[in-house]
C-alpha cells in the first residue's frame, strides 16, 4: 500500500505547470507553515528563498493524499533540506518552531500589519520599521506623507484586509459589465485572477476586457474609468498604460498595438444592496444615519478591531479592491493565461518556456528564440501546445 502510494507520488514533475493542482488541499498544515516562511521571505527582499518555499508548498498541494510520514516524500522534486525540515518539524511537533517563531516576531508582525496598507510594499514597510514605525497609529502620528495609493489604503483599512466573497465579486462583475457595455457594445469582459480558479473569496476581483475587433478597445479604459467614477463607483483608481516595451519580462516589440494594452488598480465603493441578488446579507436597515456617518475612519487602534468591524458592518457599502485589464483580441488568449495565476504558476510557465524550450512567454506574446519570432495563438490551449505542455485548466492552476 505505502509502496504504491510512493511510486504514484514519485512521478510528479518538477515544474508547477506540468501538474494539476485543484484547490482540495491535503496537506494545508504542511503548506500553510511553508507559505509562512515564503511570505516572511518575500517581505524581507529574499525572492530566492521566497519561491524555494513556495516550490516547496506548490508540490505538496500537488498531492492527492496527507502525508504522515517523512518516507512519502522520497523522489518529490523541489523539497530542498529547509522545507523538509520544516515539514519533519510540523509532524513531528504539530507545528514548525520557525514558524511560530516567525509568526511571534515584531518585524513579521510589523511588516503584515503595514503592507496590508495597500499601495505600500516591502520596500517602503521596511524603511519605515526601520524609524520605529511599527503599526497604524504610529503611521498616522509619523510626519510620513502618503501618496494618494497610500492614503486611500489607509482610509479602507478593515474593507480591504476582509476577504471578497464570489457574491462580491459576481456583484461587482455587474457593475463593470454595465460601464463597459455602456461605452462600447460589442466589448468582452472575463474574470481572471482567483475566482476564474474557482476560489471563493480572493484579496480583489479582476477583470479582462477585450473586443473581438482589434483596435476597437483602443481608449477604452478612460471611457470606463470616466463611467464608473460618474455613478460614484469608485474610491480610487490609477490607469497605467501598457508598460511592456520597458519590462524586462519579455522582448521588446516594436509595435504601436502595445500601447493599447492598459490596466486599472482600483478600489471600488460596493452597494451592499448591491449583493443582493447573489447572495442573502445581513441587512441591517436599521442603522441610524449618525451610524453611517462616522464609519469612514479605520480602526487604528487595535484594542478597537471587533467594535470598529461592528460598526463597519453597518456602512451601506464596502470598499473593494478591483483590477481591470484591457487587451486588444490578438493577444487576448496572452493575457488570459497570464491573469489568471496563480502566481507561482505563472512563474513556472515563464521558467518552463525560458529553460526548457528556449521561449519567452508574457501576458502580450509567446517568442520563440530558436526559431526567432512569435507564436500566434488565439487560446489557451494554442499556448499550452506551443509551449509542449498538456493543458492545465484555471481549477488546476491553483499552484
Ligand atoms: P487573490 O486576488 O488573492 O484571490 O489571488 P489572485 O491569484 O487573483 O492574485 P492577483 O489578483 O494578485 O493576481 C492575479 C494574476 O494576475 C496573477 O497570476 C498575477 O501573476 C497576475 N498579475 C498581477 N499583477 C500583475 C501585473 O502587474 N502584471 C502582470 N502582467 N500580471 C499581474
Ligand atoms: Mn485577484
Ligand atoms: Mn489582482
Amino acid at each position: 500500500q505505502v509502496d504504491e502510494s510512493k511510486e504514484v507520488e514519485s512521478i510528479v514533475p518538477s515544474y508547477a505547470c506540468q501538474r494539476r493542482t485543484t484547490l482540495e488541499n491535503h496537506n494545508t498544515v504542511f503548506t500553510d507553515a511553508l507559505s509562512l516562511l515564503a511570505e516572511n521571505a518575500e517581505l524581507s527582499d529574499e525572492d530566492g528563498r521566497g519561491v524555494a518555499f513556495r516550490r516547496a508548498a506548490a508540490v505538496l498541494k500537488a498531492l492527492h493524499s496527507p502525508v504522515i510520514d517523512l518516507l512519502q516524500l522520497r523522489g518529490l522534486p523541489c523539497l530542498g533540506g529547509h522545507s523538509l525540515r520544516v515539514i519533519k518539524d510540523v509532524l513531528e511537533h504539530g507545528a514548525s518552531s520557525e514558524v511560530e517563531c516567525t509568526k511571534q516576531s515584531e518585524r513579521f508582525k510589523a511588516l503584515k500589519v503595514l503592507t496590508g496598507i495597500f499601495g505600500v510594499g516591502a520596500k517602503t514597510a521596511e524603511r519605515w520599521i526601520r524609524e520605529g514605525i511599527h503599526s497604524l497609529p504610529q503611521l498616522q502620528d509619523s510626519a510620513h506623507t502618503l501618496n494618494r495609493a497610500q492614503q486611500a489604503g489607509l482610509e479602507h483599512y478593515d474593507d480591504l484586509n476582509q476577504p471578497v466573497t464570489k457574491a462580491e465579486g459576481d456583484a461587482i462583475g455587474e457593475i463593470v459589465e454595465k460601464a463597459v457595455m455602456s461605452v462600447l457594445p460589442g466589448a468582452q469582459i472575463t474574470l481572471i485572477g482567483g475566482f476564474r480558479r474557482g476560489k471563493l473569496t480572493g484579496h480583489d476581483v479582476d477583470f479582462l476586457i477585450t473586443h473581438p475587433e482589434e483596435g476597437r478597445e483602443v481608449g477604452l479604459m478612460p471611457k470606463v474609468v470616466s463611467w464608473l467614477e460618474s455613478k460614484g463607483f469608485l474610491l480610487y483608481q490609477k490607469t497605467t498604460r501598457n508598460s511592456y516595451l520597458e519590462s524586462k519580462d519579455g522582448p521588446a516589440r516594436p509595435s504601436s498595438n502595445m500601447d493599447r494594452f492598459e490596466r486599472c488598480y482600483s478600489i471600488f465603493k460596493l452597494p451592499e444592496d448591491a449583493k443582493e441578488g447573489t447572495k442573502q446579507t445581513e441587512t441591517l436597515t436599521e442603522d441610524t444615519p449618525e451610524d453611517t456617518c462616522r464609519l469612514t475612519t479605520p480602526s487604528l487602534v487595535k484594542d478597537e478591531g471587533s467594535e470598529s468591524t461592528k460598526r463597519a458592518n453597518l456602512k451601506p457599502w464596502r470598499a473593494v479592491r478591483v483590477d481591470l485589464v484591457v487587451s486588444p483580441i490578438s493577444q487576448f488568449a496572452f493575457a488570459l493565461l497570464g491573469w489568471t495565476g496563480s502566481k507561482l504558476f505563472e512563474r513556472e510557465l515563464r521558467r518552463w518556456a525560458g529553460h526548457e524550450k528556449a521561449m519567452s512567454l508574457s501576458s502580450h506574446a509567446l517568442y520563440d528564440n530558436t526559431q526567432s519570432k512569435y507564436l500566434r495563438a488565439s487560446s489557451e490551449e494554442e499556448i499550452f501546445a506551443h509551449l509542449g505542455l498538456e493543458y492545465i485548466p484555471p481549477s488546476e492552476r491553483n499552484a
